[in-house]
């Protein structure tokens, strides 16, 4: 039976929830490897040094010419010295090069391994490619992740792995370090861009489906492909906003927060994750067993490889000071739960490990573990039936289908935040000049950010020509019009504010394309997120003239821009939309596409107060009343620190929410199930796409509840006028409970809030009476005390 919607909830209105804790988490024992029979033969034959090469991974610079990290260039004589005397079973990196460099460089290095190695074991060669096959030239630059949020479009998250693979699996790229499963929740962190945002459930779905691609597309068979999850875990919520730092994350946060969107890609067969070269709680986590066993192998049940992050353990001794020299730090990392380390330069590993396990700290067995699950790896992929690169698909590289898929992509991820009274779309046939100025403007860098081509980008002249510039694409979108572009500094970097003020006035509309060159890691820093007063400056003398200004936010971050946004006309945030992103912008201020991003993050107000949407009910409100008498003011009693909130995102046409309906108003014992619908209509005159986010909330908690969560979340496509009936399945176990700081789902009796756009209902979940208890298939087998006593248990044997 439809219920109709209950009313609203009151402060105070609510009835008591009671509290009923489940009292086993999902904690195993570490299952006992269970290794091919390939790999168990290997082991069986390997010498302990042959076992610590298997664990050693070093970059490009240490067997190319140069020595530096962008040459890709083999010299042999290196390589070969490093395979026969170390027994090195694993190389990283390099740059953007032709395919056909990478072709004869990965070729040459194989053959190499193969024949140094004394047991013919193939070295697996990961890579950076983190928005399609970045570290490839001429390949389609994807969004970065942040953008793929914004999407609310697995599909996207899915053709980028995919794209990623088709342009460089033939090469010789085994294992790519991607994607990052981190939340973007602190927007100075410098890689908030290459999280799919702060939501931990469109973390877990992107990040799950670029994984599945990656790892089980068969169009490079035979090849196959590692994927690694990034960075494990908590490491991008750093507490004072910089790279590598430490977090304070209290066990229940890491749990429900940062665990899903791993655990999510862990069930799905995520073969390796990297390690989060930052601390928890002071802890760094390469030096954690808690995090990198107790956790990650007791109880999320990874069986694959963890690889530290850049020369971490190195780090552990040398910035992170909690070891006293390398030995200790390698015998804490290892006993933590490293299988691999990425030294990068040096091959001391290979001696300490050794030198640990004759003195008896390292059990042989230890070793045995950590290379039989890199040894595993490298033969779930298929290295050792095809661990050379072939050269007859190079005309995959470069497909022009990948590249329309990577602008489609970029269509997708914009956000329009404000467009006040209908200021876009410009449509062409109204416009006769328009005036682009800003950073932004004429770069290819800009929309792309870090990772592309090279780790911090490359300069912009290095960029493929046939990419085309924000300028560039208007004036191929608007080809009757005047496209005028300005510099707004001279070459003294003089402001040249007069003469922006003056051809502001002459044309009918002004771009402003602001934001951020590329950066990553601690190059990335920021101390303020605030737009650079020169930015801020170049759109105050725009807006001076009076003409609509279109602001966009390009950039890694969202830049503070308050003191811009009242008096712009439109702002689309824009973020790193890579390759595709100037055509998609040019687009969407022509009209030609309809924006259908949402956003993926808050957008703070506030340089000094960063929040995120599913904060608790006391972070992001200001009630003065609660002062006392006297103290109220009624214009301040909702002090918003976010200029536009996740999932909010507008479109140039209309969507009007109707209609939910739950097929209950109870739900009793975690087996029971609740079917939600709702209706959506296009209700304005052009074709759309609309993502449907249904949030929850658990009214009262028995600790402090975010205000809300997002529990499911679609994307459809909407023909003018058209509705459908969408729908949402709740199921108590996965909806409605939250763990607790050992992982034990904490399934709560009493009200939740449903919200999905403007509508809203409520309904109660109730606990399953001891003697009518009875288990849900695969999730949870339980009792529940009655209702009168208080100390009810539910046991769950469950998967949170
Ligand atoms: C980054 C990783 C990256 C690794 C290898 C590190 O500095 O944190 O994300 O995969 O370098 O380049």
């Amino acid at each position: 039976m439809a219920l109709p919607l209950l009313a609203a909830c009151q402060r105070g209105a609510v009835p008591m929830a009671t509290t009923a804790p489940l009292t086993e988490a999902r904690t195993a024992e570490i299952a006992p490897p269970t290794f091919s029979p390939r790999v168990q033969q290997l082991l069986a034959q390997m010498t302990l040094e042959e076992k610590i090469g298997q664990m050693t991974q070093l970059n490009i610079s240490a067997i190319n010419h140069t020595g530096t990290n962008g040459d890709v260039s083999l010299d042999s004589a290196k390589a070969a010295g490093l395979v026969r005397d170390f027994h090195i079973g694993s190389f990283i990196n390099g740059e953007a090069v032709p395919a056909v460099q990478w072709l004869r460089y990965s070729a040459a290095l194989q053959r190499i391994a193969l024949r140094e190695s004394r047991l013919h074991i193939p070295m697996i060669y990961g890579i950076d490619h983190m928005h399609g096959a970045s570290y490839v030239g001429g390949t389609a630059i994807f969004p970065h992740n942040i953008n793929l949020g914004a999407s609310f479009n697995p599909a996207l998250a899915r053709q980028a792995a995919r794209a990623t693979i088709l342009e460089s699996a033939d090469l010789g790229h085994h294992w790519v370090f991607a994607p990052v499963l981190d939340l973007g929740l602190n927007t100075y962190w410098p890689r908030f861009y290459e999280t799919f945002g702060e939501d931990p459930l469109v973390a877990a779905t992107l990040g799950t489906a670029f994984t599945v691609e990656l790892q089980t597309n068969t169009e490079i068979s035979p090849y196959k492909v590692a994927a690694c999850g990034k960075h494990f875990l908590g490491y991008s919520d750093p507490r004072n906003g910089w790279d590598r730092t430490n977090a304070l994350i209290p066990d229940q946060r890491l749990q429900e927060f940062f665990r899903p969107s791993f655990q999510s890609a862990i069930d799905s067969g995520l073969k390796s994750i990297m390690i989060n070269s930052g601390e928890i709680n002071g802890e760094p986590v390469h030096a954690s067993k808690a995090i990198l066993t107790d956790l990650l192998r007791r109880q999320m049940g990874f069986k694959g490889v963890a690889v530290t992050d850049w020369e971490d353990i190195n780090r552990l001794v040398r910035v992170q000071k909690v070891a006293p020299n390398e030995k200790e730090a390698t015998w804490m990392a290892i006993d933590a739960g490293v299988d691999m380390a990425m030294t990068p330069y040096t091959t001391s590993f290979c001696r300490i490990v050794k030198e640990l396990v004759q003195e008896g700290r390292l059990t042989q067995a230890r070793i045995d573990l950590s290379a039989g699950r890199i040894l595993q790896m490298k033969d779930e992929i298929g290295l050792f039936e095809n661990p050379m690169p072939r050269a007859d698909r190079l005309s995959r590289i470069g497909d022009p289908a990948l590249r329309a898929q990577a602008v489609a992509a970029a269509r997708e991820s914009m956000v329009l935040l404000k467009n006040e009274r209908n200021a876009l779309p410009l449509a062409p046939a109204r416009v006769k000049r328009l005036l682009v100025v800003g950073p932004s403007a004429d770069s290819r860098a800009n929309l792309c950010g870090g990772w592309t081509l090279a780790w911090q980008g490359r300069p912009e002249d290095a960029y493929p020509k046939d990419v085309p510039t924000l300028l560039e694409a208007l004036r191929r979108e608007y080809p009757q019009a005047k496209i005028e572009m300005l510099p707004y500094r001279d070459a003294t970097g003089k402001m040249l504010l007069p003469s922006i003020s003056a051809a502001a006035k002459q044309a009918d509309a002004v771009v402003l394309a602001l934001g951020e060159r590329p950066y990553t890691e601690g190059l990335g820093n920021t101390s303020d997120l605030t737009l650079p007063v020169d930015q801020q400056q170049l759109a105050q003398a725009a807006q001076a003239s009076g003409k609509p200004t279109v602001l966009i936010v390009i950039g890694g971050r969202p830049n503070i821009i308050r003191s811009v946004a009242e008096g712009s006309s439109a702002i689309i945030w824009a973020g790193l939309p890579g390759y595709g992103g100037a055509t998609a912008l040019a687009e969407i201020i022509s009209g030609k596409t309809n924006p259908s991003g949402k956003l993926p993050f808050t957008y703070p107000q506030f340089a000094g107060h960063i929040t995120n949407y599913h904060h608790d009910n006391n972070e992001n409100s200001l009630d003065l009343s609660d002062f006392g008498a006297g103290y109220e003011s009624p214009g301040a009693k909702y002090k918003s620190s976010m200029l536009t909130e996740f999932g909010e995102g507008l479109s140039y046409t209309t969507y009007a929410y109707s209609g939910l309906a739950l097929s209950d108003s109870v739900l009793t014992g975690p087996a029971a199930k609740l079917r939600a619908t709702v209706r959506v209509a296009n209700t304005g005159s052009r074709a759309g796409q609309e993502a449907v986010l249904w949030f929850l909330t658990d009214e009262i908690g028995r600790i402090a509840r975010p205000v809300r969560m997002l529990k499911h979340f679609e994307k459809q496509a909407f023909a003018a006028g058209q509705s459908q009936q969408l729908t949402f399945d709740i199921d108590p176990l996965h909806d409605l409970s939250y763990p607790d700081g050992q992982g034990r789902p904490q399934l709560e009796t009493g009200w939740y809030t449903l919200r999905v756009g403007s509508q809203m209902a409520r309904f109660r979940y109730v606990a399953l009476p001891v003697a009518s208890a009875t288990p849900a298939a695969g999730k949870a087998t339980g009792a529940v005390r009655p209702a009168s006593d208080q100390s009810r248990t539910v046991t769950a044997a469950a998967s949170h």
